[in-house]
């Protein structure tokens, strides 16, 4: 399995609280067969060069340590961006603007709890500079929790989706889990990740989630969002969009009205 998402640079942002802690995290991964990892951490619009120079220092460090203890793991820069107006010149910018410095794939999560306006624009510049953007767990997102539907909107604008494995086990809670497994069981989502941020609760859950899916989805399907998809981003190949229908005009508010108190609907 190949992970895109996750924390294991420590002292960095809230994920791996130390090199040991990372190290433990890197051997969960590698004992749950997972091959690759990218680590994600948390960047937004404000980049200093040091910060940068601080996250590759540490993930060679990593690099180095998971080869002394003959981990079998390829670990592969990246970040989690969050969204800003002005996102695609902090992309371009950065050497961890986007996966494994190829200059492709970008991954990018929105507030929780409210949904920012110009979300489309963005992904649209994005996909006209030739940069694909990850939306990061949107099952996750409570702003859109009433209509899940509107997740699709990020694919009508040119975005892939990566679920979290926490969220299809449960972890977020029922309506994450429901969502995610929904997101899946119809093939809207490209990656799973595990967005593992320590050893504790929110760890590496791949295993689990892909013997979850493995009784509700094909196994061609199962392999390329858990391993097949992330080896395309290594060899910087664009992923085929998905495409989905456009929503129905919503109905105006009379024709509603009528409908609720009986007229005029036939
Ligand atoms: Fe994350």
């Amino acid at each position: 399995m190949i992970d895109i998402h996750n924390h294991i640079i420590y002292e960095f942002d809230d994920g791996a609280k130390n090199l040991e802690m990372a190290l433990d995290m890197l051997k969960m991964a590698a004992d749950q067969g997972i091959t690759d990892v990218f680590a994600t951490s948390h960047f937004n619009e404000v980049v200093h060069p040091e910060m940068e120079e601080d996250y590759f220092r540490k993930l060679d460090i990593l690099r180095n340590e998971s080869a002394r203890l003959n981990l079998n793991l390829g670990l592969h820069s990246g970040s989690e961006t969050f969204f800003h107006h002005y996102i695609e010149n902090t992309i371009k910018m950065r050497r961890t603007g986007t996966l494994a410095e190829k200059g492709l794939y970008a991954l990018m999560e929105f507030p929780l709890y409210l949904m920012p306006n110009g979300v489309e624009e963005t992904l649209f510049k994005l996909n006209t500079d030739g940069v694909i953007p990850i939306i990061a767990h949107p099952e996750r997102y409570s702003a859109l929790h009433e209509r899940p539907e509107k997740i699709l909107h990020f694919i009508r604008f040119g975005g892939l989706l990566q679920v979290n494995a926490g969220s299809l086990v449960g972890d977020f809670g029922r309506t994450v889990k429901k969502i995610a497994v929904w997101l899946v069981e119809n093939r809207y989502v490209h990656f799973i990740g595990s967005d593992a941020h320590s050893t504790g609760g929110r760890c590496f859950k791949m295993d689990k989630a892909a013997k979850m899916l493995a009784d509700i989805v094909p196994a061609d399907y199962l392999d390329a969002i858990v391993r097949g998809n992330g080896q395309k981003i290594l060899d910087n190949v664009p992923l085929e969009k998905l495409a989905v229908q456009e929503p129905e005009t919503p109905k105006g508010f009379l024709s509603r009205m009528k409908e609720k108190i009986g007229i005029g609907v036939r």
